[in-house]
């Protein structure tokens, strides 16, 4: 995968990318970025990449110009080109996986009041956005669905495996981990994860995997009738000790 950022604090992509699976996989090789900075095309001796806004309007307005000198440095030929913006489509994981596909990625990361609607029109094929709230800018929004983008690229976690049993790819949400002590204060790790049973560990990840969602996401459960009294009883069959441990106590 490759992306081409524009964005005024590259420094930004740098300081995240060099750490963690997103740095391995860097150096695997499995994605490459470069970020163009619009003050590299500004004209005028301020290097201004923005101006106020026709009609009046808090705040300064990305110049279409400034911005179109950047796209036409960027080297990708068969790119997607997203606009991060609150106004856009809600990144999910499902968008993702939609976008797994594209290979070649141009990220625009607005700043200010934001950019020129006309510069949108001529080069955008798509608005994400991260999310119903307002960032300074688009950055965060551009490192998100990187983030999200790289790590579902095969052989970017040490198991893919890690990847397919997150929440949501499942579907639903991921069941509750732990790790030693085996006794946390009081808390003992559920009896079914130390059986070393393969099968019957992985069928209980299912089941409360399925509890932790009704309880947080009930919107992203879909069962029969028939798979919902399953669960019930499932849920049924759990000591005190064990419901409280997966955060499940007040399930009812
Ligand atoms: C202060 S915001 C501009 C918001 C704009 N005036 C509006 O009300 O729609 C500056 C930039 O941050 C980015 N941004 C802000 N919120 C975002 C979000 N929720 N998702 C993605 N990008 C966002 C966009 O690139 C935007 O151009």
């Amino acid at each position: 995968m490759k992306f081409q950022i524009i964005s005024v604090f590259p420094s930004l992509f740098d300081s995240y990318l060099s750490q963690g699976v997103l740095s391995q996989a860097l150096k695997k090789n499995l994605f490459q970025y470069q970020v163009l900075n619009p003050r590299d095309q500004s004209t005028d001796s301020y290097k201004s990449v923005d101006d106020r806004p026709f009609g009046g309007g808090d705040g300064m307005v990305m110049l279409p110009e400034v911005l179109e000198a950047t796209m036409k440095k960027r080297t990708l030929k068969k790119d997607h080109v997203i606009y991060l913006s609150p106004q856009g489509k809600p990144l999910t994981d499902e968008k993702v996986n939609q976008l797994q596909a594209k290979v070649e990625m141009t990220l625009i990361c607005g700043r200010y009041s934001g950019v020129d609607q006309r510069f949108l029109n001529e080069y955008v094929d798509e608005e994400i956005s991260i999310g119903d709230y307002v960032l300074s800018g688009g950055e965060l929004g551009a490192l998100v669905l990187m983030d999200a983008l790289v790590r579902k690229i095969p052989g970017s976690l040490g198991h893919l495996e890690s990847a397919e049993k997150d929440s949501f790819a499942l579907p639903g949400l991921e069941h509750p981990l732990f790790t030693r002590p085996q006794d946390w204060k009081g808390q003992k790790v559920p009896a079914i994860l130390l059986s070393g049973n393969h099968a019957l560990m992985e069928q209980w990840k299912i089941n409360v995997s399925q509890l932790v969602t009704l309880k947080k996401r009930p919107d992203l459960l879909h069962l029969s009738a028939k798979e919902f009294q399953i669960l019930k009883a499932f849920f049924n069959s759990m000591t005190d000790d064990e419901k409280r441990v997966c955060g499940l106590e007040d399930l009812k």
